[in-house]
């Protein structure tokens, strides 16, 4: 097949465009809110701008993986000329990790343009992937299917907050990813610390904050891949939190994902498959299938879970389009759970082409 691979490539801080200077330099820096150590240690990693976006390594990595399934691949990136070549090239299909730049539908964009253009794609169309994208929308179709996750309300006005509510309450941004706005502050105390991280959010971040009850047990995430009844949870990944530095709290935080576990220096921080009881292992992977058929999800999607305090697996947000370094020495879920089920990179990038080709070819007979 003809297929494109569409997607958002990391840029060079010389590199960035007009828009995205303009966004850098309206964006308060949030240093202030990091530990002293880090920010004096690690002065490249305080710009969170593009974490979400892919390094030139895995666009290369996913190119390879899809030409040895015998297809002939042509870069898109997914950038204001992608409509244009997304119709004049008219791709067979296309292989989407486009996270999208502005707005909180930014990785609903590109979806809803092939879905115009009536080109298939890889992945959740751009509803469901939208919808993930909002963290509150999310956790309203879990809630209204019964699937579990933690309580919530959002706000950007620190005059609403509640008097009454208990804590420790998590405090996150209400739409990004790759744990960008999620620091060892976001676990607040008290009533002081939970007013300090929604100004921290709205200030650094432009967006309201999600306040969610604290789920205190295991953490584990889940990669899953298929359709419909087919859908198959690949071996889940348990976050060992032990391997957070004992001064910080134990969450999967930006300073975690970014500054402690590095390629040289690589945390300690996944055991798969998990080493739970088969009926917990069950029970969290039922509770992904739930969340994957309520959702409408297509093909694959990363699901973090974490146990609330009566042990019960509860969503904490869900990943469409799940990050997939190449590298094993980079600590990515995705790789990682497919590695387990005895798939290596191009191995798992065809079977995610294979289970979009079957779900288009089912839909067309
Ligand atoms: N309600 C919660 N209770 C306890 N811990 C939480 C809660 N929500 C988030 N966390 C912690 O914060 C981490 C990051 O949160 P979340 O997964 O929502 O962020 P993200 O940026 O969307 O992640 P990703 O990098 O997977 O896209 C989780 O892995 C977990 O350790
Ligand atoms: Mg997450």
């Amino acid at each position: 097949m003809r297929v494109a691979l569409l997607y958002n490539v990391k840029k060079d801080s010389e590199e960035v465009t007009e828009s995205n200077s303009q966004e850098k330099d309206s964006k308060k820096d949030f240093s202030k809110y990091l530990n002293e150590n880090l920010v004096k240690n690690y002065p490249e990693r305080l710009d969170d701008t593009f974490a979400e976006w892919d390094s030139e390594e895995t666009i290369d990595a996913l190119k390879a993986a899809i030409e040895t399934g015998g297809h002939e691949v042509t870069l898109i990136e997914a950038d204001v000329d992608a409509y244009d070549k997304l119709k004049n090239i008219r791709p067979e299909f296309v292989f989407n990790v486009a996270e999208g730049e502005l707005a909180v539908s930014r990785e609903s964009q590109f979806p809803a343009i092939m879905e115009m253009l009536d080109i298939p794609f890889t992945g959740s169309d751009s509803i469901s992937i939208g919808i993930c994208h909002d963290k509150s929308r999310c956790k309203e179709v879990l809630s209204y299917y019964n699937v579990p996750n933690s309580s919530f309300f959002i706000t950007d006005n620190v005059n609403e907050v509640p008097t009454d509510l208990t804590y420790p309450r998590f405090v996150k941004p209400l739409h990004e990813g790759s744990s960008k706005g999620i620091f060892n502050s976001s676990v607040a105390n008290n009533i002081d610390e939970l007013k300090s991280e929604i100004t921290r959010i709205k200030d650094c971040y432009d967006q309201p904050a999600l306040v969610e009850d604290f789920l205190t047990g295991k953490e584990f995430t889940v990669a899953l891949m298929g359709n419909g009844s087919d859908v198959r949870v690949l071996p889940i990944v348990e976050i060992n939190l032990d391997a957070v530095p004992s001064d910080f709290n134990k969450i999967y935080s930006y300073e975690v994902k970014w500054f402690f576990d590095t390629r040289e220096n690589q945390l300690d921080i996944f055991r798969c498959p998990a080493n739970v009881s088969d009926e917990l292992y069950q029970a969290i992977e039922k509770v992904c299938k739930d969340a994957f058929k309520v959702l409408r999800l297509r093909d694959w999607a990363r699901m973090d879970v974490r146990l609330d305090s009566n042990g019960v697996p509860n969503i904490i947000e869900i990943n469409p389009l799940p990050g997939i370094l190449p590298d094993p020495l980079d600590n990515s879920c995705y790789p990682k759970a497919a590695r387990n089920a005895g798939m290596d990179y191009n191995a798992m990038i065809n079977a995610v082409l294979n289970e979009a080709v079957k779900r288009y070819s089912k839909e067309t007979k």
